[in-house]
């Protein structure tokens, strides 16, 4: 494995490599990460992960500031993974060149977390637009639990007809059906306990409603979500994966993001 930290010393390396394939991360590395990881290095024999705590999708400094890292442990698990390359850039590196593409936003950026995390999105994809133009992979790999940003990164490719595929990946679970995501690490015991019941009330909420027993109601359902422990709701909402559109009978994911202990979970099954 080899870690870069410089642009222009990775685009040296790579330069006439084919069928590379990226795998962005903001570090603070859990299974979630590792399956999408391995399955790179099954499809191809060069993979570039990046690590780097994105500084613009963050709405509040107090939380980009106590975001997870743990970056020593995640390489020591990248090479055990036997990634062929790291790219751990700072700010400058990532930041301080023209890029050729303009942003391109779709109106689904507005939605969700969109209403919830001011220009989290214009971050999301800003960064993720100049990883492409310095790394120029053949695809993209990301993971269905951030399904908003992954559709996002699709449209803003496809507009600018970058040569990039993005490849969706499923949702890594632990036993209890929780997404696994770098934030959970700060949850306390009881916490974990709480988020647990909660993500056990939305998956019976979504059965019912698709086997008629129940109707979809924002109000009832976050009533529900609270009194099990969260905080605050941000939003639960019903949406068809294939039209983006709000749907609250038959094919639907569950969408939502609540707050609990000092973390925001989003997830959508
Ligand atoms: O999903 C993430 O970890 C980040 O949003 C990404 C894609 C690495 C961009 O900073």
């Amino acid at each position: 494995m080899k870690l870069f930290t410089n642009k222009k010393k990775l685009q040296n390396e790579i330069k006439g490599k084919k069928n590379i394939i990226f795998v962005p991360t903001m570090g603070s590395l859990h299974k979630g990460h590792e399956s999408l990881i391995k399955k790179s290095i099954k499809k191809s024999n060069v993979t570039i992960v990046s690590i780097f705590v994105n500084p613009k999708q963050f709405n509040s400094k107090k939380d980009f500031n106590s975001y997870p890292r743990n970056h020593n442990k995640d390489l020591k698990l990248l090479s055990k993974l036997k990634v062929n390359y790291v790219y751990k850039p700072n700010y400058n590196d990532i930041f301080n060149f023209k890029t050729n593409n303009k942003i391109f936003l779709d109106k689904f950026s507005k939605r969700l977390c969109g209403k919830h995390r001011k220009g989290h999105f214009k971050g999301v994809v800003e960064v993720v637009n100049r990883m492409l133009e310095i790394i120029k992979p053949k695809h993209i790999l990301l993971g269905n639990k951030d399904f908003q940003q992954l559709v996002l990164i699709k449209r803003h490719i496809r507009k600018n007809k970058i040569q990039t595929k993005v490849i969706s990946c499923k949702t890594i679970r632990d036993k209890n059906f929780i997404a696994y995501s770098s934030r959970l690490k700060k949850l306390k015991k009881l916490e974990k306990k709480n988020l647990i019941r909660i993500i056990k009330v939305l998956k019976k909420y979504k059965k019912d409603i698709q086997s008629g027993n129940s109707v979809f109601n924002f109000t009832n359902i976050k009533k529900k979500v609270l009194h099990f422990g969260a905080k605050r709701v941000d939003y639960i909402e019903p949406i068809n994966l294939k039209n983006l559109k709000t749907e609250k009978r038959n094919k639907f994911n569950l969408f939502f993001a609540f707050h609990i202990g000092n973390i925001r979970f989003i997830d959508n099954f």
